[in-house]
């Protein structure tokens, strides 16, 4: 089955290549953005390492393909102890953008501002679909597998 989630990890590239041209920028808005990466780029290395194969994993399970143990992926027994931790993470990443988002508005720099909301957007729909999905299919592997 292909894996319908690669459009995340490009989103992920997406994000991370704007906003590290935005870091560069100078000003408070580059010197906030500098900020917000120090928090999102291990965030990002985790949701790939950790909620990604789960999505791919959520897939095979919904289709009713037969999972075997091997090839569950590590990341199943490791998402349930992260999974709040990484909405702590997004508590974090919220204030830092909000930050870098006030900066940018006072700095009329409507790129870094629409950047900034995509962000936003980005990890709203990791905390309502991504993450628990996430989790369900690593707690029906349990079950089923
Ligand atoms: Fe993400
Ligand atoms: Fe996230």
């Amino acid at each position: 089955m292909e894996n319908r989630f690669e459009f995340l990890d490009r989103e992920h590239a997406e994000l991370m290549a704007s906003l590290r041209k935005l870091s560069r920028s100078g000003k408070k808005t580059g010197a906030s953005v500098t900020d917000l990466l120090a928090v999102l780029e291990p965030h990002f290395a985790k949701e790939e390492r950790l909620v990604m194969p789960m999505l791919f994993l959520a897939n095979r399970l919904a289709e009713g393909e037969h999972v075997k143990m091997d090839s569950v992926p590590g990341a199943a027994h490791e998402i349930e102890a992260e999974y709040s931790i990484m909405f702590n993470e997004h508590a974090r990443i919220r204030e830092l953008a909000a930050y870098a988002r006030a900066a940018a508005e006072k700095e009329i720099n409507s790129n870094a501002a629409e950047t900034l909301d995509w962000l936003s957007h980005h990890a709203e729909i990791e905390e309502a679909i991504v993450y628990p999905l996430a989790l369900l299919a690593a707690k029906l592997a349990k079950f089923t597998v």
